[in-house]
């Protein structure tokens, strides 16, 4: 068996080789993708002398990088996802830099928590992260299942339709080795039946995309036990209004979006599906990629 230290685009393993095969085992701190990456190094067959299998260790292990960031490139990400030794996902959205400003429990440590609206599993990948003792990550099967218009959802082909989502979800969740289990449900058939009940229920930036969003959010306190963490977009400008708790409709159409509610109308939905405690954690700014329009967001703490 000989060794050798190596590095593949800032990653520094240790390829081995013996008489019948040739591997690639990389340093611990490497974590989840050190195993991914050694799960997709196959060993190379007979035939090797001695001084040739570390190479084509290197090689090998070479190829599986290239070709996970092949697969990362074929993804259109809406979550910048830390994989770990500079392997990041091109996110439309990095939460990554703002992530403090949400002031969310540092510790998840034993819960059991829900992720509504996972997307790439931004927000369900981070919970695992705080300790979650199990984390089931909903979202919908397919584009189709987005509340559209009727008349947008007329114009679209039935391949766009079915096109499912979650590749994302399934490519982190190999990478990062996660136990988050994805499951499939519309918001608007979430209840107790789906999977129980939840510690906590997170619910990020999705109510502007629903046409119903009170019945969402009943749905979703229908299945938290301890409180859920609700952060989702608002219009400041609207709440010269108050008293009046404004919502201005938008319809569905363009990035399909709704409704553009102000942080008072926010609130005050949360309020009536049903939580009786309602503790605001934070506000803040941020943009999508590329963009300099802020996003307002409000991020709330509701406590049936
Ligand atoms: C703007 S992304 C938000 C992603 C993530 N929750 C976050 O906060 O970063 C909207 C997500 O809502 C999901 N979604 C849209 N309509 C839904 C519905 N009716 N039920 C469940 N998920 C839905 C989409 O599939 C997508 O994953």
């Amino acid at each position: 068996m000989s060794f050798r230290r190596i590095r593949l685009a800032g990653l520094e393993g240790m390829a081995f080789a013996s008489r019948d095969g040739a591997a690639l085992e990389f340093a611990a701190s490497l974590g989840p993708l050190r195993r991914l990456l050694a799960r997709m190094a196959t060993k190379t067959g007979p035939g090797f002398t001695e001084a040739q299998p570390a190479a084509a260790a290197e090689a090998t292990a070479g190829d599986a990088l290239a070709a996970l960031k092949q697969r990362i490139g074929a993804i259109n990400w809406y979550h910048t996802i830390d994989l770990g030794n500079g392997l990041r996902t091109p996110g439309a959205f990095d939460h990554a830099p703002v992530l403090a400003r949400y002031n969310l429990p540092a510790s998840f440590a034993g819960q059991r928590v829900l992720d509504c609206a996972t997307f790439d599993g931004y927000w369900a990948f981070e919970f695992e992260r705080r300790g979650a003792r199990e984390v089931v990550a909903l979202d919908i099967e397919k584009v189709g299942d987005i509340d559209l218009p009727p008349r947008r959802r007329a114009a679209m082909s039935e391949a766009e339709k079915n096109h499912k989502v979650g590749a994302g979800f399934a490519l982190c969740k190999e990478v990062l080795d996660s136990k988050v289990e994805r499951k499939v449900c519309n918001l608007y058939d979430l209840s107790p039946g789906y999977a129980g009940m939840f510690d906590v229920v997170h619910l990020g930036d999705v109510l502007l995309h629903l046409a119903d969003p009170i019945l969402a959010l009943q749905n979703l306190r229908s299945v938290t036990q301890g409180y859920a963490l609700i952060s989702d977009c608002f219009w400041p400008e609207l709440d010269r209004y108050l008293p009046a708790t404004v919502a201005e409709y938008y319809g569905g159409e363009g990035e399909n979006a709704w409704w553009r509610p102000s942080e008072a109308a926010l609130f005050r939905m949360v309020h009536d599906a049903g939580f009786r405690k309602i503790e605001v954690l934070s506000r803040l700014t941020y943009s999508e990629r590329g963009y300099l329009s802020k996003m307002y967001h409000l991020v709330l703490k509701a406590t049936p």
